[in-house]
């Protein structure tokens, strides 16, 4: 499939045809994300530090793991548009620092694109970035670099205000110049809403069946681990349950001394030679 870009995107929205987004991480899940020729967008989420790093929170990634990671990724996608998250501290300071930071995502990290929390509070860096020639996805809704601030990962929207709020976020940052965004974790009918607001495509995580595609974290979809499974995530492969049998089946092999077969995965000396050497 010939490399994914912005205005393809825009064409699957406007042919009502369902982008699909999953996360990677590294060179391997870059591989995996790039196997099917349905895959349109790679994210290197900073959903890294959960399930990748071992951190309880996407606070704790810097920008420099993000760099190294998004390298990984690239070196393993072939059509999938790139798009990696700026770490949390990466766009909050100045615009200046934003624009500084996005461009070493697109040097060193080698991504096409970056994405940012917020609404209407990043509207410049977005503006910015923008104009400077990096592609922009937005990520409206529930907000994970806010979990201490929202006292937890919660559904956001579902009340009046909190509804409002979101669209009037969807529209400020589409106006920004956001070329898609990603709506988490709202009700069904508010991801049919902004949908239908806006003229970018959205990519929808527990947004419901009507946004203009989906996303999920590859370990979530992959079921490569058997944490806390949100309502939002279907597991569309048993990963772990694969990789623990067959991580016993090897301990036992050596173990039992059935691996490795002396004929079949051994080398073998020439006889005179052994001979010889002896
Ligand atoms: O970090 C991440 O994996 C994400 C997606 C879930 C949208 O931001
Ligand atoms: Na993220």
């Amino acid at each position: 499939r010939k490399k994914v870009t912005i205005q393809a995107l825009n064409a699957l929205r406007a042919s009502k045809t369902p982008i699909t987004m999953i996360t990677a991480y590294d060179y391997p899940s870059a591989l995996a994300c790039s196997s099917s020729t349905l895959t349109d967008i790679t994210l290197v989420g900073d959903s890294l530090a959960q399930v990748c790093l071992g951190y309880s929170s996407t606070t704790q990634l810097t920008l420099r793991e993000m760099i190294h990671h998004a390298q990984a990724v690239s070196r393993g996608t072939t059509h999938p548009f790139l798009v990696a998250d700026m770490p949390f501290g990466s766009y909050h300071t100045t615009t200046a620092d934003a624009v500084a930071n996005a461009v070493r995502l697109v040097q060193e990290g080698r991504v096409e694109g970056v994405k940012l929390e917020g609404g209407k509070e990043i509207v410049d860096v977005v503006r910015r970035l923008t104009e400077v020639g990096i592609p922009v996805m937005a990520h409206i809704g529930l907000l994970p670099q806010r979990h201490s601030a929202l006292s937890g990962y919660k559904v956001q929207g579902r009340s009046v205000e909190g509804a409002k709020r979101v669209v009037q976020d969807a529209l400020a940052l589409q106006d920004a110049g956001a070329f898609a965004m990603v709506v988490e974790a709202v009700p069904k009918e508010l991801g049919k809403y902004i949908t239908e607001q806006l003229k970018i495509p959205t990519i929808g995580i527990g947004a419901g069946p009507w946004t203009n595609g989906q996303v999920l974290v590859y370990d979530d979809a992959m079921g490569t681990w058997s944490g806390h499974k949100a309502k939002f995530v279907r597991r569309f492969a048993n990963l772990k349950e694969v990789r623990d049998t067959g991580i016993q089946k090897y301990a036992e092999a050596v173990r039992d001394g059935s691996f490795p077969d002396e004929n079949t995965e051994s080398y073998a000396m020439d006889k005179e030679l052994w001979q010889k050497f002896l």
